[in-house]
């Protein structure tokens, strides 16, 4: 819960916004046109919300986190620093509703790691990990854990490939390494098929363009 309403003064919220009280918001974040944001949210440093984003109550949204235009970010959903939300990507938080018989209390958890992207119109089926710079492609509907790296696409989504933090996809040699073509980082797939970046080049943490701000 928010115990005590703050909206950093950078903030920029739209007149057609609405922005309930307690909420915390951080410094730098822009709310575009018609948005919702419900009480008890907490939104971090420099996030972008597009036009016609909602945000339901007890949603945790970490720094530096973009979600495009049409998105609804239901309760139980988690973004972690960096995470990007494509337009009209769908969230879920039941797995099985009925009218008849409401399921507030059992939503299910979904968290988006670090530096993952969901592409434009796919579906994240509740209770589920996206791990850190994941990469679900537009369209693909999630309905299992993602391991950090993965790339995942189709109805149902399976991995199709793994993308590096700057998202350049990743091709392993036969020693299970690979290396991004933009910034030289080093990735390498262990036995159990776990991708773990290895190497970060000063290019690779530090690069301009990456939208991955040094800390
Ligand atoms: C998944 C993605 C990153 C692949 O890009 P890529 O590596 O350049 O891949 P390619 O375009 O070369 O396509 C490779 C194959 O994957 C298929 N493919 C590409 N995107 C796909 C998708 N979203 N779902 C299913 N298959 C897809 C292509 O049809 C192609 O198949 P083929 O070899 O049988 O012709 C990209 O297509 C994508 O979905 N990006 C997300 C875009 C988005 O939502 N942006 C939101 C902000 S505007």
């Amino acid at each position: 819960m928010v115990e005590h309403h703050s909206i950093h003064e950078t903030c920029f919220i739209h007149e057609n916004s609405y922005v309930d009280s307690p909420v915390v918001i951080g410094r730098g974040t822009r709310i575009w046109h018609f948005c919702h944001v419900m009480s008890n949210v907490r939104i971090g440093e420099q996030c972008v919300l597009g036009q016609n984003v909602f945000v339901q109550s007890t949603v945790r949204i970490g720094n530096h986190v973009h979600i495009q235009n049409n998105v609804s970010v239901y309760e139980g959903v988690t973004l972690e620093d960096h995470a990007f939300c494509g337009p009209s990507a769908v969230f879920t938080n039941v797995v099985n509703p009925r009218c008849e018989f409401p399921r507030k209390n059992e939503y299910q958890v979904t968290r988006v790691g670090r530096g993952a992207t969901i592409g434009a119109n796919a579906t994240v089926v509740c209770g589920h990990t996206l791990g850190e710079h994941c990469f679900i492609a537009a369209g693909a509907v999630v309905t299992h854990d993602v391991p950090p790296f993965a790339l995942v696409a189709g109805v149902p989504g399976r991995i199709v490939g793994w993308m590096s933090r700057y998202g350049r996809r990743l091709h392993f040699d036969s020693d299970g390494i690979a290396r991004c073509n933009a910034t030289g980082d080093v990735y390498r797939k262990s036995a159990s098929g776990a991708v773990d970046l290895i190497e970060s080049s000063p290019q690779g943490s530090c690069h301009e363009h990456a939208s991955l701000a040094c800390r």
